[in-house]
């Protein structure tokens, strides 16, 4: 099979890397550029992105002498690639722009930035829950006037925790209302503990704009087609409380629920452990075999013992509780930059070329 080529723009940040690392050796796909801002425009991958390269693996030495591109230089990107991931540190309004620039250059964009989330005609996809608004990218080309370019994006690394862990409950039991605290590393905020030592031995309880991402993002994951664009479910109702803690990866969530029909505690493991979907069903590279894991030891999910299960692509989930305000409470845990940033951004793409949305230009 002919690989497609791709390019990762924001290739030198914390999300970047980890597309380097999820794209060496993939059977489908093959890194032809990387981008960046221009203070990284000129260098080899290795030079631009020197002491700031933190995954565990060395940087792969098919990348390190690639000569990094200025990511405003779209149409020079353009030229190399079938498609591209989207990950930078810029202002929205400038991402939003610069995402456009590419889809109107008929090149595919997966984006893992907020900016054009709730962008009506922009599908903001989990894999596993709904893939039906793919569906809503023949409206998009038609607005930007395009063949093949689109921006499809994948939700906030935060909600992978406990959104999944609901949606598997939700068309049996009805998911009424939900309180959630989600406990957040620092690699979502691209940092490290050399790069951020104020969080050694330290807890922040804020994180900008994450509290009402957490809250209205699930909505449009739960929402449906209508005419041009995706409208928003109106339940259930979240609310959210998202917290910086000193972890290195991997969000943990608490989550509190009330049902319309309460389940047992044993329907609700077997809900989750029997829920799968089109990424399972049509054996995509980085589809978890199961994408939710049930826990029942106290303790677990711990975000270190569980944030690497198959590969940093699957939910753990554990400590259902009954809870004396709502019907329960559980705990999930999910890798940030795995399953909430790169990963999902990798699945996403292995969706799009499978459901014949991105097709080779040659
Ligand atoms: N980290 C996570 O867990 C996570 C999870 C979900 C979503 N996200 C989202 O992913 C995006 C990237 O996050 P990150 O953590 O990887 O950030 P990061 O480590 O700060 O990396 C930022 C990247 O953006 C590039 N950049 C900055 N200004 C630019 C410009 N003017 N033009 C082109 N490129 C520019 C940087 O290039 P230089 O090296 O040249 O400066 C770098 O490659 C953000 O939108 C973030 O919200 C992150």
């Amino acid at each position: 099979m002919k690989k497609y080529k791709v390019g990762v723009i924001g290739a030198t940040g914390m999300v970047g890397q980890r597309f380097i690392t999820l794209l060496y050796n993939h059977p489908w796909f093959e890194i032809a550029a990387l981008a960046a801002s221009e203070r990284s425009a000129g260098k080899t991958y290795e030079e631009a992105v020197g002491s700031r390269w933190v995954m565990k693996i060395d940087i792969p030495e098919n990348v390190k002498k690639i000569v990094v591109d200025d990511a405003s230089d779209v149409e020079k990107v353009a030229s190399k690639v079938d498609f591209v991931f989207c990950a930078v540190n810029m202002k929205k309004d400038e991402i939003k722009a610069l995402e456009e620039k590419y889809a109107k250059a008929e090149v595919p964009v997966i984006s893992n930035n907020s900016a054009n989330r709730f962008t009506p005609d922009v599908p903001m996809v989990i894999p596993e829950i709904n893939d039906d608004h793919l569906k809503i990218i023949n409206a998009q080309k038609k607005r930007l006037g395009t063949k093949r370019g689109f921006i499809a994006v994948k939700s906030n690394c935060s909600i992978q925790s406990y959104v999944p862990a609901l949606y598997a409950l939700d068309s049996e039991f009805g998911v009424k209302d939900a309180l959630v605290c989600t406990y957040q590393a620092i690699s979502g905020a691209g940092k490290t503990f050399e790069r951020w030592p104020e969080m050694v031995d330290n807890v922040i309880p804020y994180i900008g704009g994450e509290d009402e991402k957490s809250e209205k993002e699930p909505l449009k994951i739960w929402g449906k087609i209508v005419g041009d664009e995706i409208v928003p479910a109106t339940k259930p109702n979240i609310t959210a409380q998202c917290v910086r803690v000193p972890v290195s990866d991997g969000h943990l969530a608490v989550c509190f629920v009330r049902f319309d029909k309460k389940p047992t505690k044993e329907q609700i493991i077997e809900k989750w452990t029997s829920f799968s979907g089109k990424p399972q069903e049509l054996n995509l590279p980085h589809a978890p075999k199961q994408f939710l894991h049930y826990f029942d030891e106290p303790g677990q999910p711990a975000t270190k013992d569980t944030r690497n299960i198959e590969g940093g692509m699957a939910i753990s989930l554990g400590g259902i509780k009954e809870d004396s305000q709502y019907d329960y409470r559980f705990v999930g845990v999910s890798h940030n930059t795995l399953r909430g940033a790169a990963g999902g951004g990798v699945l996403l793409a292995e969706l799009l070329c499978a459901e014949g949305y991105i097709e080779p230009k040659e």
